[in-house]
């Protein structure tokens, strides 16, 4: 069917067919990044024969993809090749630790390795003879202990040390440290690493070092914080909630003496806090890119339509596009994420707007060739003395429950519409709406909201549509600011320089091919919207190629 195949996208990347999940041991080697995923190579949907696919790219874009690295095929992860992580020993040589779902469904840790080093492909992994190397400590539920993380070595002792997700029998998602010396012999840390009552399984935790000089890569941040204690160095802990389905972050501080993180603020710890996107990411991980030196997190974009959509086309999932971390050195408080660099190689034909103001309760629409690939970066003014003349406060808005585009306040909403019917312009055509919702708080102050509104995206009715979202900082002086990735089925926003992102699925079934346009919005009644900024580029698709084993 074309309109099920037209939901494929351009430059997200996804396997050829089939079901996949989380990103897993992501790495760069010999010139190429590795991505590893989740896949069922039986078809659309997740099941007990969970393999690793592959794919190598070298510019995090255009991928090869690869035959299936690791399947079920021992007693100790028949019931499925897990996620897992990849180090990179000093003398270049990788490690690879997965969760193996044993014959009896216990979730062990599995230790493998590049079977020909010299590959840079590397196509054939062997698994370690005497897994699994780590099995459910006492009082660790056999079903709950899964996902290392990426090691790091610690001087202070000589150890490679990592970290595991798991919760205790009071429903607290919790996290344990295990060293080792060689990978094959490990030793659980006493003690919890972090705990925070309420927050259920925490699955695919990540741990990793930002800001500060050399605050990139774990082992020399490990080195740098017992040399240097307070150097500038923060620890993002995140992990991907089992209960609602989202991934979690915080920024703390890491001992490794002591073997505790702690955050920096207690009222948004770890589950309960910042989330790296508020719409559809889940099982994240981040890298160390040696050759860029940066920080690159990849995170599963799930459906949202019915699993009988999805057997019908015959795959199901995307990544996100790849996001470099950085710490928000500006408000110290959150991370930004932006879309690597390499996504502007694919910008084709570019269209500046300039400056236009857009009165309240208009539309404008913008002139392209095509609208389904699309980078947009729009910057938006709000006019001081709309915002003086707005006095009454506004301290319920909530992007899930106040609306969507259609609640209309005095200084918001107000955006764009991606993938909307250029052909009909009824109050029900098919658009999906990224906007700013600017309100005041009790206290005077303002409020900016930046939501998603997916409840017109399709006619379709078998698919979950919601409005999410949430507050995003903006300091004195700043304007509104906002990058759309439009791809297909996707729409993935960058907020306030990548404060907060928003990820949707969307499946349009009118809006889509020469029909699926762009429109600026301004549903405020009391605010004129200035775009101080506006340029839409089509985006080239990235080309993913089938494997040739003669290349
Ligand atoms: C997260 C997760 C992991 C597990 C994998 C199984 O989505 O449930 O905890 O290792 O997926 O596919």
């Amino acid at each position: 069917n074309a309109m099920l195949q037209w939901q494929r996208t351009g430059f997200h990347f996804q396997p050829e067919k089939n079901w996949m999940n989380d990103p897993n041991g992501p790495v760069y080697y010999k010139g190429w990044y590795h991505l590893f995923y989740q896949y069922n190579p039986d078809g659309a949907i997740w099941g007990n024969k969970i393999a690793w696919g592959h794919a190598a790219s070298r510019d995090l874009l255009r991928w090869r993809h690869l035959p299936v690295a690791m399947s079920p095929d021992q007693w100790y992860d028949i019931n499925g090749v897990w996620s897992g992580s990849a180090t990179v020993l000093p003398d270049g040589r990788i490690v690879m630790l997965y969760t193996g779902s044993t014959n009896a469904s216990v979730q062990v840790q599995c230790l493998a390795f590049p079977t020909d080093p010299s590959d840079p492909l590397l196509i054939n992994w062997t698994k370690y003879d005497n897994n699994p190397v780590m099995y459910p400590p006492p009082g660790v539920g056999e079903k709950d202990f899964r996902d290392p993380t990426t090691a790091w070595f610690d001087g202070s002792d000589d150890t490679w040390r990592l970290v595991i997700g798991s919760k205790d029998d009071r429903h607290a998602g919790m996290v344990m440290t295990y060293k080792t010396k060689d990978f094959i012999d490990y030793e659980l840390v006493p003690g919890l690493l972090h705990r925070v009552p309420g927050t259920g399984m925490w699955e695919c935790i990540d741990l990793y070092p930002v800001g500060g000089a050399r605050g990139i890569d774990m082992t020399e941040a490990v080195a740098a914080a017992s040399m240097n204690a307070g150097d500038g160095v923060l620890h993002v802990m995140k992990e991907s909630s089992d209960d609602d389905r989202h991934d979690y972050y915080a920024l703390g501080q890491y001992d490794a003496a002591k073997n505790m993180w702690t955050p920096l603020d207690t009222d948004a710890d770890v589950g309960v806090g910042l989330r790296y996107d508020w719409g559809k990411f889940y099982a994240s991980k981040t890298f160390y890119d040696p050759a860029k030196k940066r920080r690159v997190l990849w995170g599963w974009v799930g459906e949202t339509d019915s699993e009988r959509a999805d057997v019908a086309k015959g795959w199901a999932s995307l990544q996100s596009i790849p996001r470099t971390v950085v710490l928000d050195t500006k408000t110290g408080s959150n991370l930004l994420q932006w879309p690597v660099r390499e996504v502007e190689t694919l910008r084709t034909n570019s269209t500046n707007l300039g400056r236009v103001t857009i009165d309240h309760g208009s539309v404008f629409p913008l002139s392209l060739h095509r609208a389904t690939q699309l980078d947009i970066e729009a910057s938006f003014h709000i006019d001081p003395l709309d915002v003086a003349a707005a006095n009454e406060a506004d301290v319920r808005y909530n992007c899930s429950t106040s609306g969507g585009a259609a609640g209309r306040g005095a200084l918001g909403p107000f955006g764009l519409l991606v993938l909307a019917d250029t052909r009909h312009h009824g109050g029900d055509a098919e658009r999906t709406s990224v906007y700013f919702y600017v309100s005041r708080g009790l206290d005077g102050g303002m409020r900016t909201h930046f939501c998603h509104d997916e409840t017109r995206s399709s006619r379709a009715n078998d698919i979950v549509k919601r409005v999410v979202g949430n507050t995003v900082p903006v300091l004195n002086g700043e304007d509104l600011s906002v990058r759309v990735l439009v791809d297909h089925s996707i729409v993935e926003s960058f907020a306030m320089g990548g404060r907060s992102t928003v990820t949707s699925r969307v499946y349009p079934t009118e809006a889509i091919y020469a029909n699926a346009g762009v429109y600026l919005f301004n549903n405020a009644t009391g605010a004129r919207v200035t775009v101080t900024s506006l340029v839409a580029h089509e985006m080239d698709s990235s080309y993913n190629q089938a494997y040739v084993a003669s290349m």
